[in-house]
């Protein structure tokens, strides 16, 4: 099994089908133990730095919070402009720098590839919380672990990944995750936002089956679980483009009580028009727990890379 204690945690295939289940193992007892209103000094004594480098809110909350609810604590920052970097600072000096002053640094950059860049410098783990349309981790551990809890189990479940699939790093570390599950998937988007080839040449070489489609309403009736993403606008370098793009799929009530009452939709949020409001209500819409369970998976992670559990 992958040692989580001292690792960094940089791309979602480094992680086998134990190790995961071992996560959300661990992730679930935390849920429990926080809904107990427990009180944990598991991490007395650890700080952590959250350095967002690109817009965060779920993401940086909830590391934090995975932190302080663990009795550790947080320094950082939420935007680049107030740090060196402004004044011309490479990422490796501050990473570098922030290494002297912590123990775990968790962190987000519009560059991909930069976390790979803060571990080969930093002795401290380093976790990736999205390197620009590269990889995102963590967020691909919640989402499954909401799939779990939604759905009371994994295998063999069918889930639609629909949305901007070229350019969102959810989906790509979510692939390298679910294919240990048995989880059928179901590619939906438009034909300029298609997974990568990279991505999914990986997966054809690994005998992982995946059918690719524009028709969302033939995903909804198959799938049982949906994952809607954001057309990721900060990634177009045209944005008459995104413009055109931006309303290719919309999830609407109508759509989910006349195809697939049953749907489990899931989405890493922010949203922007892409599931309309009034399926908030709806028993399947499982987006705000999915936020919320990323405060358990990220407080199991970091207690496993301190080596606390
Ligand atoms: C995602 C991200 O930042 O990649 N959000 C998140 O981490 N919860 C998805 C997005 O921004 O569209």
């Amino acid at each position: 099994m992958f040692q989580f204690k001292g690792s960094d945690i940089l791309h979602g295939s480094q992680f086998s089908r134990p190790d995961l289940e071992c996560l959300m193992d661990v992730a679930d007892d935390f849920r429990k133990r926080v809904e107990d209103h427990q009180v944990m000094d598991l991490l007395r004594g650890t700080v952590m730095a959250a350095l967002f480098f690109e817009p965060s809110t779920r993401t940086r909350l909830s590391f934090e919070t995975a932190m302080q609810r663990l009795g550790g604590s947080v320094v950082g920052f939420s935007s680049a402009e107030s740090t060196s970097v402004a004044k011309g600072e490479t990422l490796s000096d501050t990473i570098r720098t922030v290494d002297q002053y912590v123990d775990l640094i968790a962190m987000r950059h519009p560059a991909i590839g930069s976390a790979a860049e803060a571990a080969g410098v930093a002795q401290a783990p380093v976790i990736n919380g999205g390197d620009g349309a590269g990889q995102h981790p963590t967020q691909a551990m919640l989402d499954l672990f909401t799939v779990r809890q939604e759905l009371g189990k994994t295998d063999g479940i069918t889930l639609a990944l629909c949305g901007d699939l070229k350019n969102g790093r959810t989906v790509h570390s979510g692939v390298e995750i679910y294919k240990h599950f048995g989880i059928r998937l179901i590619f939906v988007a438009p034909e300029a936002l298609m997974m990568p080839a990279e991505v999914t040449d990986r997966l054809r070489v690994q005998g992982v089956e995946f059918e690719e489609t524009t028709d969302l309403e033939a995903a909804v009736r198959k799938a049982d679980a949906l994952y809607m993403t954001r057309i990721q606008k900060e990634r177009f370098s045209d944005l008459a483009e995104y413009e055109r793009l931006k309303g290719a799929f919309i999830l609407t009530r109508e759509m989910v009580e006349s195809l697939n009452p049953r749907l489990v939709t899931l989405h890493p949020l922010p949203r922007v028009n892409e599931i309309a409001t009034d399926v908030d209500s709806m028993a399947g819409a499982a987006y705000f727990r999915q936020a919320r369970n990323g405060v358990f998976v990220r407080m199991a992670l970091i207690a496993l890379v301190m080596g606390k559990v």
